[in-house]
């Protein structure tokens, strides 16, 4: 996992953008492990690990979260995983949970990241202006959220649950609580 922050092709459009140590990275899967506001979950592909996503800094008096995702191994690009897994925690999110709202963003250019989101409902809410340097520009932090009403808009509700014909139902691989 350490090694997808090397990349700067990965982190160009993620906030965190420099390696951590080793020991770093334990440290923040056992943090995550044990925080009852956080739910990690490992994305697997060919039955290898390529990513992670999350739900974190759950509010469960005000019933909202953050989304967050990195598909860090390149080789699993542009297969539909983040369109996929993103539809799976709304749909998780709303019908496993008793949230209401998921909050995210994206740096301005990651289209990837936005056509997958609103795939499950993400709207744009705001952008902080000229938020981010990357490449000698200085680039928008745009707003998403998605609430209940819109992931069931977006058709969310109207899927299949992910245990009647999820990706591992298809013969592709799910992605796997931690
Ligand atoms: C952004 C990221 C999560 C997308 O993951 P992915 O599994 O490759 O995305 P998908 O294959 O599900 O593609 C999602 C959509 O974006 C499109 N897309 C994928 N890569 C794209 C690219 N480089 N440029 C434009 N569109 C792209 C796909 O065609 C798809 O659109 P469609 O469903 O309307 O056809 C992944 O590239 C990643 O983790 N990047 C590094 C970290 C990062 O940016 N995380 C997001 C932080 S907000």
């Amino acid at each position: 996992m350490a090694s997808w922050f090397e990349d700067l092709e990965v982190t160009e459009r993620l906030l965190r953008r420099f390696p951590p140590t080793l020991a770093q990275e334990q440290e923040w899967l056992e943090k995550s492990g044990k925080d009852a506001n956080t739910i990690i979950w490992a994305v697997e592909f060919d039955g290898r690990l390529v990513g992670v996503t999350g739900i974190h800094d759950i509010d469960w008096a005000q019933q909202h979260a953050v989304t967050g995702t990195l598909i860090g191994d390149k080789s699993a690009w542009r297969k539909g995983l983040a369109g996929e897994l993103m539809q799976l925690r709304t749909e998780f999110a709303f019908r496993q949970l008793t949230l209401r709202k998921l909050n995210s963003g994206y740096v301005e250019g990651n289209e990837a990241s936005w056509r997958a989101q609103r795939k499950s409902g993400y709207r744009e809410v705001g952008r902080r202006r000229q938020e981010q340097f990357r490449d000698g520009r200085w680039l928008d932090l745009v707003m998403t959220e998605v609430l209940r009403e819109d992931w069931a808009a977006a058709g969310g509700a109207q899927r299949p649950k992910a245990t009647e014909a999820g990706p591992a139902a298809r013969g592709r691989p799910a992605a796997r609580r931690r």
